[in-house]
């Protein structure tokens, strides 16, 4: 019940409400140009969640300490605008974009950039469930299938 109140409440701090249905989603995959230790990449996501949130792009950001995969949706500018800024990072390499489409709705509304480290001990059964349920509206069952894979990693 508590939780339930906390989730709503989040819900409505976080969640975005969209004006318009021209929305854009990337899905990529990277690998983490040297091992990255959990500060480094808990401050590449807390940097993530800063600016997403200032340009309302929601998604999730998942990390194993070597791979990385992130889903950000938003409007075509914010998202492409920040996707370019991603790809130029040198704290990763090998970037592979597994889905860059036009959507009409948001599957990680209510995130604002969630950040998971996965792997090693971390897999936790709610939270796959969680990114099962929030990627039921990703039509490309393979990239469904990578992020709730990826989510479920250490199992
Ligand atoms: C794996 C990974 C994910 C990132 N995700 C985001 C993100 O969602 N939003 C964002 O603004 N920056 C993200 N960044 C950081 C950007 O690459 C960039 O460093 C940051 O936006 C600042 O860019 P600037 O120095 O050109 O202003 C990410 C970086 C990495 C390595």
């Amino acid at each position: 019940m508590e939780n339930a109140k906390s989730e709503e409440a989040r819900r409505h701090v976080d969640g975005y409400v969209d004006m318009t249905l021209n929305l854009r989603r990337i899905v990529y995959l990277s690998t983490a140009a040297k091992s990255l230790s959990d500060d480094v990449v808990s401050s590449i996501a807390m940097q993530a969640g800063t600016r997403n949130r200032i340009t309302a792009i929601s998604g999730i950001l998942l990390s194993d300490g070597r791979r990385f995969i992130q889903v950000l949706e938003g409007s075509p500018f914010h998202v492409e605008a920040t996707m370019k800024r991603i790809v130029h990072d040198p704290r990763h390499v090998d970037i592979k974009v597994a889905e860059n489409v036009a959507t009409d709705r948001r599957c990680f509304g209510t995130w604002s950039m969630q950040f998971r480290r996965v792997g090693d001990g971390y897999y936790s059964k709610d939270f796959v469930r969680e990114v099962a349920e929030a990627a039921r509206d990703i039509q490309d069952v393979s990239v469904k299938a990578l992020l709730v894979g990826f989510a479920a990693l250490g199992r």
